[in-house]
């Protein structure tokens, strides 16, 4: 028998109003009063104040169903798990019950018969192993054994896995993952996520919130320890019914099926139509939530949702009007649910439409044009054997600017003719057209670079590494005055008055070396200016530079900010591949202002 994600989402609520939590309506996708964010991209967010210390009106019990968006797997979306807009149920203790009594009823929830009743045998967790913020979490593994799951169902993972923040800053800690087994059959005995990570699918997170991190240095204890859990709704539906993936349930099935309808069987392809079912799916509740497609910030993303899903119809060969069909099965499924859906299902449709009309009109042509950039590349290959690979910047922003191709979508395209795009070009050629000043662009970094190879990139990584060094070993004193950078070395100008220590210099090197160790992210947040520089962010020219700076962390797995600037990108993905930093020469370059050469060695 099937259990729709509705009986789902209604019986959550139940059960967390039973244990005397007080419902809450989902926020807003557009966070209200934090700019750091674009959208909500987790249960917890509106409640930062509130697991922060401050009282919550309705109680210290607090359970919800929040509108979540993540983009940083959009790639992913199309496989059976990953989605950019999601449904996140969410409980929460502010400061009152803590681990036992929310493993209990998580547990009471999922496997009790008068709730969702799942299997225990198909359940495994894990929980947190230990590193040097937090203790391991033996009390949690002994709650667990005490409900009865057996040991070989435990697995204690490191910090990468078992440690949940929201960002670089804020409410964070230690937490315990529900999983359910995805394999045939039931799961060998011992088996779980340590031991067999694909067949395991994680279905709730219960977060220990217990400290706060203020900056890379500190971080405090919150006034008292809170939980905060997530469950995806799309996730559960999918355990509940035995199926193998989200668009299997009924929160996707009547827009796959619609999809097939108006493309034809014979044109159907699943991974685009699974693409366009997800990014219309986001693009209906923006809308709701008062996001209107442009080409910065939230609006962008909006944007990018929609175009994507109009190409991956003309690559099935649909270039019809079709997305307002496609949003109208979303506003009757989600009308009930979120008045935001239901009063605003006329501004959804036309908004669509018109963007629909906007892009329409100039894809057809603008791929067009990227053929004919590629046939380029294929006539000087056979006139001079020379191999181009990379789209140029110039070329992506003509794309962009005529064509109304996002810079991703071209991106996309090039890797589907396995070819790049220089996208330090594309911003350059952006900021030109934007009028900002020439100086302000080469302070960006991206002036100082001259092409845009994977060594490149990994020193411009470094570069900021560095600075983030100097100033811890050397003061705050110290400020960038200017950088080159090559594929083989970086050089690198910064305000300071005396020659530097070989110990300086030794600090400086074990702390960039210690930062690519840590297997560091790079999140981009988009910042009113004056709070960027307010909270500390590094930067040197702010006259020069909008009222909105986009600025660029580094963080370590363990939540260790490791540089916070604003910068222009671009960086490594994985500071793994960076090689060892090694300073090759301090000298003077000009009065109170030194220069370091310094290379990454492979
Ligand atoms: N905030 C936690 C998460 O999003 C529960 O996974």
């Amino acid at each position: 028998m099937t259990i729709l994600a509705s009986e789902i989402r209604q019986k959550y609520l139940d059960f967390f109003r039973s244990k005397n939590h007080a419902i809450i309506p989902s926020s807003p996708l557009v966070p209200e009063n934090d700019p750091s964010v674009l959208f909500n991209t987790a249960g917890m967010q509106p409640l930062v104040p509130y697991l922060l210390g401050e009282p919550h009106p309705l109680g210290k019990r607090l359970a919800d169903v929040q509108k979540c968006v993540r983009t940083g797997d959009i790639d992913d979306v199309g496989d059976n798990t990953h989605l950019t807009f999601f449904e996140m149920l969410g409980n929460w203790s502010l400061g009152e019950y803590f681990k036992k009594e929310s493993i209990e009823m998580s547990w009471e929830f999922l496997t009790s018969t008068d709730w969702l009743g799942l299997d225990p045998e198909m359940i495994s967790v894990t929980v947190f192993e230990w590193d040097a913020n937090a203790p391991r979490d033996e009390e949690s593994a002994k709650i667990w054994e005490n409900i009865g799951m057996p040991t070989g169902r435990i697995a204690y993972l490191p910090a990468e896995d078992n440690w949940w923040a929201a960002g670089p800053t804020g409410p964070c800690g230690p937490d315990t993952e529900i999983f359910y087994w995805m394999g045939e059959g039931k799961p060998p005995r011992g088996s779980n996520v340590g031991t067999d990570p694909k067949n395991w699918m994680e279905i709730w997170n219960n977060v220990f919130m217990q400290y706060n991190r203020v900056d890379e240095c500190t971080l405090d204890l919150l006034p008292a320890p809170c939980v905060d859990t997530g469950m995806g709704i799309e996730r559960v539906t999918v355990t509940l019914n035995h199926l193998k993936s989200v668009y299997e349930t009924d929160l996707f099935v009547p827009v796959l099926a619609e999809i097939r309808k108006i493309v034809g069987e014979g044109n159907y392809d699943e991974r685009s139509a699974r693409i366009i079912a997800d990014h219309l799916r986001g693009a209906t509740h923006m809308i709701a939530d008062g996001v209107v497609p442009k080409n910065v910030d939230q609006w962008y993303i909006l944007r990018r949702l929609i175009r994507r899903a109009i190409r991956e119809a003309h690559k099935m060969g649909y270039e019809q009007p079709f997305t307002g069909g496609i949003a109208t099965i979303y506003i009757q499924q989600f009308s009930s649910i979120y008045a935001s859906v239901a009063d605003n299902s006329e501004k959804i449709l036309s908004e669509l439409k018109n963007e629909e009309e906007r892009f329409g009109k100039t894809l057809k042509d603008g791929v067009k044009e990227f053929e004919k950039i590629v046939g380029g590349f294929q006539i000087a290959f056979e006139r001079s054997g020379k191999k181009v690979t990379q789209i140029a910047g110039s070329k992506a922003f003509t794309l962009f600017d005529t064509y109304g191709f996002p810079l991703e979508m071209t991106i996309e395209l090039a890797r589907e003719h396995g070819l790049m795009v220089d996208v330090v070009g594309f911003e350059k050629a952006f900021s030109e057209h934007q009028e900002k000043s020439r100086t302000a662009a080469a302070g960006k970094f991206v002036g100082g670079l001259g092409d845009h190879s994977d060594d490149t990139i990994a020193l411009h990584s470094a570069c900021h590494l560095m600075l983030a060094g100097l100033r811890k070993v050397l003061w705050d004193h110290v400020h960038q005055a200017g950088s080159n950078i090559t594929a083989e070395r970086l050089r690198f100008d910064f305000t300071h008055g005396e020659k530097m220590t070989d110990e300086q210099k030794k600090a400086v090197e074990d702390y960039v070396n210690a930062a690519i160790a840590s297997g560091l992210a790079v999140s981009i947040t988009n910042e009113p200016k004056d709070q960027a520089r307010a909270s500390g962010v590094e930067w040197s020219f702010w006259e020069k530079y909008p009222d909105i700076v986009k600025v660029y962390s580094m963080v370590g797995w363990d939540g260790t900010i490791y540089s916070r600037e604003l910068c222009g990108g671009p960086h490594v993905e994985n500071s793994k591949t960076m090689g060892v930093f090694k300073i090759q020469k301090e000298e003077s370059s000009s009065a109170g202002v030194r220069r370091i050469k310094a290379v990454l060695i492979k």
